[in-house]
């Protein structure tokens, strides 16, 4: 059992000796998941073309060069920037390419280009950030006041498409503001939050994953299921984005409703988890069923602890402080492999209900740990919440 600060170090400490080896082993490969005997597979160099399914484009991409300045920045080792920056080069090929991107940029660019601007004060770096942040806002829907998810990709017409995931990506916005002082990024990020959160959020607190617009006219038409169980359910990673976005988004704003709504999906969050040992993907999934997602619940300590943190009343914050704790100590307890056979950290993640593989290795699971243990230990690179270092640069 973990039990205080000092514990919490010492679980960091682990995953540096850990990473120490990974990364080496890892070099400038973009992970995602691992095979069947623990290795990281790599999305950088699956021979597909910019924008396919799976490419260089992929969403996740990343997180690993983001585990990669965690340790940079938890470590100093020089050998965390080397492979970080080798990454990032890669990525900046698909600012190129406007088909293969989405509003995943934000997760995209963030943790890799954003991170290493903070760090290093790289110029290259700075520049890739606001390219990215640009393109984001070039998917705001003026007449929805929402930015638009996905590329139809020769699928479906998914112009007035947004998802409950956008809520993190948003935080390029807010941060292109920062670097630039121009205010078009964070007002289009506000206006998106606004529009979020009066058509995602159900009386309850649970939270709906894609809603549709009329992209000429700005009308909600509808919401869809995604990653979930079924349409109308709560798929818990989708529950913990909008704990941790809204927070953000009010973090950076001060608009007090983003607050209320972070706190009212975080409350049903912690309800739900009174039937359940371990997140669920789904929290109205059968009970039989054994899927988990523990990057959900990574993501969600993590989002407690920010949410805590910005709490007056100080038993609401002692609350979410305390229940973020509860699901990291429980990752680490019972979710993590610390030992070398395996590339990855946690385990028992899932994408998506529906998919045919569950309970696996999936790298945003790693990272969110991370974040929340730097962030106990006060150390954290404060890439989605408040910063303790310079944030406006
Ligand atoms: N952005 C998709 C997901 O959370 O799986």
């Amino acid at each position: 059992m973990v039990e205080n600060k000092r514990d919490w170090a010492v679980a960091l400490k682990k995953i540096e000796q850990k990473m120490d080896w990974v990364a080496d082993k890892t070099q400038d490969r973009i992970p995602y998941t691992t095979d069947s005997d623990g290795n990281y597979d790599d999305h950088s160099s699956l021979g597909k073309q910019i924008g396919e399914y799976y490419s260089l484009s992929w969403w996740t991409n990343g997180f690993y060069p983001g585990i990669l300045w965690q340790m940079y920045q938890q470590t100093g080792k020089e050998k965390y920037r080397t492979y970080a920056e080798k990454i990032e080069r890669k990525l900046a090929l698909t600012l190129t390419s406007f088909e293969g991107l989405h509003h995943d940029v934000g997760f995209m660019f963030l943790l890799s280009s954003g991170a290493d601007y903070r760090l290093t004060q790289n110029k290259q770096a700075f520049t890739r950030v606001i390219h990215a942040a640009t393109i984001l806002a070039g998917r705001f829907n003026l007449a929805g006041r929402f930015i638009r998810a996905w590329n139809d990709e020769g699928v479906d017409d998914r112009r007035g498409w947004t998802i409950i995931d956008s809520m993190m990506n948003i935080r390029l916005l807010y941060w292109a503001t920062d670097l630039t002082h121009d205010p078009r990024f964070a007002q289009i990020a506000k206006a998106h939050a606004i529009t979020v959160q009066n058509h995602f959020i159900r009386e309850d607190g649970s939270v709906k994953h894609i809603c549709e617009f009329n992209p000429e006219t700005g009308e909600y038409v509808k919401s869809f299921g995604g990653q979930g169980l079924q349409h109308g359910s709560a798929w818990t990673r989708g529950q913990a984005w909008a704990i941790y976005g809204f927070t953000m988004s009010y973090e950076q704003t001060r608009h007090t409703e983003f607050l209320q709504t972070a706190s009212k999906v975080a409350d049903y969050f912690m309800q739900q988890m009174k039937g359940w040992s371990h997140v669920p993907v789904d929290f109205d999934q059968p009970n039989a069923v054994a899927y988990e997602d523990s990057s959900a619940a990574a993501i969600a300590a993590s989002a407690f602890l920010e949410l805590a943190a910005q709490q007056e009343n100080p038993q609401m914050a002692q609350t979410y402080q305390k229940f973020g704790e509860q699901l990291l100590r429980q990752l680490l307890d019972d979710r993590c492999d610390f030992t070398t056979s395996c590339d990855n950290i946690v385990t028992h993640s899932s994408a998506a209900y529906h998919e045919e593989q569950h309970n696996y290795a999936i790298i945003y699971a790693d990272f969110f740990l991370i974040e929340a243990l730097q962030k106990l230990t006060d150390s954290s690179l404060s890439i989605w919440g408040q910063t303790k270092n310079s944030e406006r640069i």
